[in-house]
């Protein structure tokens, strides 16, 4: 079928190049077909007619359009507790360890890098708060991503009922509100009040000086290409405590990426040096 606006091959290699020097996300050629009708709305919400004029959009300094490209171009699919095996690590393993390993600071720091709509950090909150000394200890949760649009959802911390599948019965009791609308439901002020929710470009320099003790980082490489996630991965090893865990997403893995981590269980490393 003849498409409304055609693509050149020169335009997505343009829109690939732009793509990847800015967010670091390898488009390949698998990806053209989504890339188009994500890119084709916003030609048509610039009023433009053609993907010439939206690569010379682009390609203009300050034309506001590079936020909104970024946007289109993420793919934030996520739900609550994802790869549940990670929560119950949390809860079984890396809890007790870090109240025995931080008792004298009382200090602990998660980052969920590449967030999406905050169903990540909310996950991993519900553990804190239920098995860490929230009110006694200094407990943070950094969430961040890329896209500015995600990272207003998960501030907002409101969420459609039939999102909220993958969240037990007694967590829902327990952590959820409902919202004004009823097929919504909004996440308790304590949990809110544990994360910070801030956009970041993990390719770009980070404003936080460390240590953490947890990273979750699942399922933003799988878009990188095996350079990127070894830069990645480094900085990830730098900013980490010693003994700090990393969880990364189930079809990804460190073999020839980085050596800096040892494997402790499915998709979850910790840092040896
Ligand atoms: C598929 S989602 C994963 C969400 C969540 N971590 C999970 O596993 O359910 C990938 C996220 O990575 C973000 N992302 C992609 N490139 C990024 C970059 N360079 N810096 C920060 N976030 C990025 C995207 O915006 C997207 O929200």
């Amino acid at each position: 079928m003849a498409k409304e606006f055609p693509m050149s091959n020169k335009n997505f290699d343009e829109i690939k190049r732009i793509a990847y020097e800015i967010t670091g996300i390898n488009l390949t050629d698998q990806k053209k077909n989504m890339i188009y009708s994500r890119l084709a709305r916003r030609i048509r919400a610039n009023g433009l007619n053609s993907f010439d004029q939206y690569c010379a959009l682009l390609a203009q300094a300050n034309s506001g359009e590079t936020t909104e490209f970024i946007n289109a171009i993420t793919t934030n699919l996520t739900s609550f507790f994802r790869e549940g095996h990670h929560f119950d690590f949390l809860q079984e393993t890396v809890f007790p360890e870090l109240l025995r390993k931080n008792a004298s600071t009382h200090r602990v720091r998660f980052w969920s890098a590449g967030c999406s709509t905050g169903e990540e950090p909310y996950s991993i909150a519900m553990c804190l708060k239920e098995k860490m000394p929230i009110s006694s200890w200094d407990i943070k949760l950094l969430a961040t991503d890329l896209d500015s649009n995600v990272v207003a959802h998960g501030k907002a911390g409101v969420y459609n009922l039939d999102r909220t599948d993958g969240i037990g019965d007694s967590r829902k009791k327990r952590w959820l509100l409902k919202a004004a609308d009823a097929k919504s439901v909004r996440m308790k002020t304590e949990l809110q009040d544990l994360i910070t929710f801030k956009q970041l470009n993990l390719l770009h320099d980070w404003p936080m000086k460390g240590p953490f003790d947890v990273v979750f980082c699942r399922n933003v490489v799988i878009y990188f290409d095996k350079e990127t996630q070894r830069t990645l991965f480094d900085r990830y090893a730098n900013i980490l405590a010693p003994g700090g865990y990393l969880f990364i997403g189930h079809s990804e893995n460190l073999h020839k990426v980085s050596d800096r981590f040892k494997s402790v269980g499915r998709t979850i490393y910790q840092k040896i040096r």
